[in-house]
């Protein structure tokens, strides 16, 4: 949930034709939190080659602001701008119904689609392109991962000379404004997630961001936009971050490391490996220094090595930031009577999560003789190695964490292993096992 705008919304403009070039017409629809912000934007700046024909929402009498100009038509039927003469819609309705099916008409009636939708565009985004292509329009969507971070143009554009074979992120500012939390108050849990609710970073429910399913769908389409695959959300392994205590970041510091929610996606050959989950990853690494809730995309080239991408990812603000570009660049591309090359050849691998990398292992015991050795032998018989023991001090003896990290094996080796501990008398819950990421 992004915070409130800092600015008011007073103050009109025009936005007329300037330098002899028509302006570009453009309808508004959803007119919420980005909507308008968008529409204050537009107004304010005015002079420019954009101009705001209509803005479309429900109950939409309810909607209209002084500063938005006269001759902007406010509309509560959507058929109304596919007639008009709109040239680009701008969707920010968000969800699935009845977007989908604005943004499926937009196109069918030869208007460009710009969008800040991730729902939408990972379960619809390869169709879409297919549509807004076969029609002659163009269909834009860099707001829909990472709010105002530009990785999505920059994968449009200034990437698209290297091939990529992996991409790696903190997607989700929510999980990572609570995991920041833990790490710098050591505060349980729920008080992280009450104030992340208490400060409009979390909804009431905020089951998609700690469970992964937010996240997931922005890998989702990441993955499309730069490894050119086309992978439903559903089938991308979400791991959710609510397992993740206090003394875990205790264990992780030792290790030199902290735990971010990562999403990450690799491709090998005809195989994505690819999953969301929270990760242990070096303190001083990229990924370990970003708090609160900003967002950080790792892409990672052929040619060109590993770039970086950091910023606020969501937020009236820095969200409309990224549709306004896009919808310059698709206005510009109108004026120039040219579309951008897209890459409407979509590979579909086999989704796999079982990547290879060394574990940390913690288990809340109840202490008595024999649990190292019985684990031990668990571990061993799954032909799997330790590479380290570590417990604090300082814990009663009834309910007792610690940490055993394990030297580099597939997830698919662990499973089994895991699950046989998990299930040891003295074990209080399931082993929480988490991927060191180095
Ligand atoms: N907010 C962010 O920080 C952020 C960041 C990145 C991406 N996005 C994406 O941007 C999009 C918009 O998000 P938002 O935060 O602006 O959402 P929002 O504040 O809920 O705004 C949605 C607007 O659409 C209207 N609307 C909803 N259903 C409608 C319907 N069936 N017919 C007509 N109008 C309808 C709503 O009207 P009512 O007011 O009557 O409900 C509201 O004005 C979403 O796809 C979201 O995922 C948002």
């Amino acid at each position: 949930m992004p915070k409130k705008s800092p600015k008011k919304e007073s103050g009109t403009a025009s936005v007329p034709a300037t330098g002899g070039l028509p302006a570009r017409r453009v309808a508004l629809a959803g007119f919420g939190t980005v909507g308008r912000t968008v529409a204050k934007i537009l107004c304010e700046r005015g002079g420019g080659t954009i101009a705001l024909t209509h803005i479309f929402n429900r109950n939409v009498a309810g909607k209209k602001r002084p500063w938005v100009p006269d001759d902007v038509v406010w509309t509560q039927d959507f058929n109304s701008i596919l007639h008009s003469d709109a040239e680009i819609v701008i969707e920010l309705i968000g969800g699935l119904t009845p977007a989908e099916e604005f943004v499926r008409s937009a196109l069918q009636a030869g208007k460009s689609v710009v969008t800040a939708n991730k729902q939408l565009i990972a379960r619809h985004g390869p169709d879409l392109l297919q549509l807004a292509s076969a029609n002659g329009c163009q269909l834009e969507f860099g707001a829909s991962v990472a709010g105002g971070v530009p990785v999505l143009p920059a994968l449009r554009t200034g990437l698209c000379g290297d091939r990529l074979h992996g991409i790696a992120g903190i997607l989700n500012g929510t999980c990572n404004y609570i995991l920041s939390r833990l790490e710098s108050d050591r505060i349980p849990f729920s008080e992280a997630l009450e104030e992340a609710q208490a400060r409009g970073y979390a909804e009431a429910d905020a089951s998609e961001d700690l469970d992964g399913g937010d996240a997931r769908a922005k890998l989702s389409i990441l993955a499309l936009a730069g490894l050119h695959v086309r992978v439903s959300p559903a089938d991308i392994r979400a791991r959710t971050i609510r397992t993740i205590d206090a003394v875990d970041f205790d264990y992780a510091a030792e290790l030199g490391c902290t735990i971010r929610q990562i999403s990450r996606a690799d491709l090998k050959e005809q195989t994505l490996f690819a999953e969301v989950g929270p990760s242990l990853v070096p303190a001083s690494s990229p990924f370990g220094r970003v708090q609160k809730n900003l967002n950080l995309v790792l892409t990672s080239g052929e040619y060109g090595g590993d770039v970086a991408f950091l910023g606020a990812g969501a937020g009236g603000y820095p969200t409309a930031v990224a549709v306004i570009s896009d919808l310059m660049f698709v206005a510009e591309n109108l004026t120039a009577g040219t579309r951008p090359h897209r890459a409407l050849q979509l590979a579909t691998p086999h989704v796999s999560c079982d990547f290879e990398t060394p574990w940390y292992l913690r288990f809340w015991v109840k202490d008595q003789p024999g649990i190292i050795s019985s684990l031990a032998a668990i571990l061993s018989a799954h032909r799997l190695n330790i590479d380290a023991v570590l417990q604090k001090p300082g814990f009663e003896k009834h309910a007792l964490p610690f940490v055993i990290t394990l030297e580099a094996c597939r997830d698919s080796q662990l499973h089994p292993a895991l699950q046989e501990m998990s299930t040891q008398p003295f074990a209080l819950r399931p082993c929480l096992s988490l991927p060191i990421l180095r």
